[in-house]
């Protein structure tokens, strides 16, 4: 071998000190590479990867935190190496999930002493819950010398897809009751043919996904007292807060949808939605300690300490808890407070410009609701385009993810759009999203619909 051969060539040297190698030969796909790179080049490749996501502040679907202060940042990036399931090394910690969950049960106005867990998410907040449910119905049964074979759940056809999802895991008949083409939410009336002996509980919503509003909550309660003073049949109700959880005590104090209502057993909130924390962070708070099913704990003395644990999963990050915990002590109550006033003018301030553009109509504007806006076009509007050429023609103009989709059953034939106004969507934002609405509009004016290929990518997905 002479000295020139050995040498490096020109683009090698370069890519060396650039480390830019994976710009002309692509990332790797399907293998782990033989060779690392440098940690730069790691890095550059995954950055270069996401630049084609959506940019999150643009994310008008989504009920999940895009915006943190710095400090909480710092935080959690100061604890990203904690396991939270090591309690016995991490006291502390599993100390601050505690007081989340104190300050939570006093939030939902426990009567006194409870439980909770922190989950993943909501998602898994209510897998939880409602096998606490199903296993304290089979105690009654069982109790009762009863068949416990045929549990049922009574809920919504406007609940997120995580209550059917436990039904089918689970198994446990979901008894959904459908929508109406003029009805998004349910009442105590809806509820009352589906419940029997078997049912395990009810669920109902605080801020749907589908329009942000809330399930009748105290008229489904005083049907539950009713049925339990008169037929002694005790059928306990679920509140999925996990968006409305961090909104109703700031914006509608005097609402009573929580612990003040007697057959309210256990509550699941996400904290990474209107807690304002980035995911996965959800809480699930039980009424009282016995509420929860004592089968469903598990004590174990793995870790060095022994330890009860209810959850699904087991390892898992501490950082997000102790930014919940920031979070609480940094906004206290009437920080929450003002962020929640904040967001809902801003909401209000936008469904009033899409009034005054036209040609919308705003779903139930004037009830209680999560910040947002819900909205479709106006039934007497006769425009050449619908509500999912809106959302392809805003996206392609301007960027913005503007979920399009329809209602469940049976008011599927509605078409709707829907915008969250979170913390991070200033006025200013909110003043240049309508005019960029009207810009869409006027564009789909002159050149009709979008094509069938542009209509198949428009964001339709409604539960995040
Ligand atoms: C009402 C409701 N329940 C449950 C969920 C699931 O929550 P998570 O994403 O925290 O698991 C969502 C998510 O959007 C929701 O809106």
């Amino acid at each position: 071998m002479n000295e020139d051969s050995r040498k490096p060539t020109r683009r090698s040297t370069i890519a060396e000190i650039q480390g830019h190698e994976w710009l002309v030969e692509g990332p790797p796909h399907d293998k782990i590479p033989d060779v690392g790179v440098e940690a730069i080049v790691a890095k550059r490749i995954i950055e270069q990867d996401v630049v084609l996501d959506g940019i999150p502040e643009r994310n008008l679907a989504t009920f999940v935190t895009t915006w943190m202060e710095p400090e909480a940042q710092a935080v959690i990036a100061e604890n990203l190496h904690r396991n939270f399931i090591d309690h016995a090394e991490y006291p502390q910690t599993a100390e601050i999930e505690k007081r989340c969950i104190r300050m939570l049960a006093q939030l939902y106005n426990a009567p006194g002493e409870t439980t909770g867990a922190r989950t993943q998410g909501s998602s898994e907040a209510i897998m939880l819950g409602a096998l606490s449910l199903k296993w304290k119905w089979r105690e009654r049964r069982e109790a009762d010398g009863k068949a416990t074979d045929k549990p049922n759940l009574v809920f919504g056809g406007d609940v997120h897809v995580v209550w059917e999802k436990f039904c089918r895991y689970f198994d446990v008949e979901p008894r959904i009751v459908p929508l109406q083409p003029d009805k998004y939410v349910i009442g105590a009336e809806d509820v009352e043919p589906h419940i029997d002996e078997n049912t395990i509980g009810v669920a109902a919503v605080l801020g749907t996904t589908f329009t942000g509003h809330a399930d009748r909550i105290g008229e489904i309660n005083d049907l539950l007292v009713g049925l339990k003073n008169d037929k002694g049949l005790d059928v306990p109700l679920h509140v999925d807060a996990a968006s409305g959880g961090f909104v109703w005590p700031f914006l509608y104090p005097d609402t009573e949808w929580d612990f003040r209502l007697e057959q309210v057993r256990s509550i699941n909130v996400s904290g990474h939605k209107f807690g304002m924390v980035y995911p996965g962070i959800g809480w699930l708070v039980f009424r009282e300690e016995s509420d929860l099913a004592e089968d469903l704990v598990f004590y174990e003395n793995y870790l060095g300490k022994t330890d009860a644990t209810f959850t699904l999963n087991f390892s898992t990050g501490s950082a997000m808890v102790l930014a919940q915990y920031y979070n609480l002590v940094r906004f206290g109550m009437d920080g929450y407070g003002f962020i929640m006033e904040t967001m809902k003018e801003n909401s209000e301030f936008l469904a009033k410009r899409l009034e005054e553009i036209g040609p919308f109509q705003i779903v139930r504007a004037r009830d209680e609701q999560l910040p947002l806006v819900a909205f479709q076009i106006a039934a007497d509007a006769d425009a050449p385009y619908d509500e999912f050429d809106i959302a392809w023609q805003v996206s392609a103009e301007r960027g913005w993810m503007l979920p399009a989709y329809t209602m469940p059953p049976n008011a599927d034939k509605v078409k709707m759009l829907r915008a969250l106004v979170k913390i991070n969507l200033s006025r200013e934002l909110v003043a240049t999203l309508a005019d960029d609405i009207t810009q869409a509009c006027e564009t789909l004016e002159k050149k009709g619909g979008a094509s069938k290929h542009e209509r198949k990518r428009v964001k339709t997905g409604v539960g995040y």
